[in-house]
């Protein structure tokens, strides 16, 4: 039985260790306005709201398209936009004012806090 214990502990901590860069970014930096209960008030996508994150990718995906060379995936534009800001939200998505290490947020960052906020698996993966 503890064996069968430990065995779940390493399997659950790998799991969470795949994430661990989108969810560190988000609790850093984009939690302040994506968090479920502040984002409708300031009409952003809320994190783990799948419905408007399906929104915002379905945007993504005919803006990738309308223009491939700027945005190759639908990922890039979204990116983009947290790079030059869009609406209330303002460029680096408060990323550079984090105390973190990792202050500038690297865009692999940002891109997995865009799938961890929308419930989404890395297309890489
Ligand atoms: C200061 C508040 C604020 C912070 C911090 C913030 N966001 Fe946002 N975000 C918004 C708002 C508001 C919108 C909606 C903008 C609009 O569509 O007008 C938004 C929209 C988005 C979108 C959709 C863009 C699009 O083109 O539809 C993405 C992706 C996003 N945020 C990612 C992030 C990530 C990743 C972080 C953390 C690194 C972050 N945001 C931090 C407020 C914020």
């Amino acid at each position: 039985m503890r064996k069968l214990n430990t065995l779940f502990l390493v399997m659950l901590s790998s799991m969470l260790h795949a994430n661990q860069l989108g969810e560190n970014t988000y609790q850093i930096a984009c939690k302040n306005c994506h968090s479920p209960k502040l984002a409708v008030a300031i009409k952003a996508p809320a994190a783990f709201d799948t419905k408007a994150w399906n929104k915002r990718f379905d945007n993504a995906e005919q803006e990738s398209k309308s223009n491939p060379t700027q945005f190759k995936t639908p990922i890039d534009y979204l990116v983009y936009n947290v790079k030059i800001g869009k609406g209330l939200m303002y460029h680096g998505g408060l990323c550079n004012e984090s105390d973190e290490p990792n202050k500038n947020c690297s865009d692999e960052a940002f891109t997995q806090a865009i799938y961890y906020m929308s419930d989404r698996k890395a297309a890489a993966e």
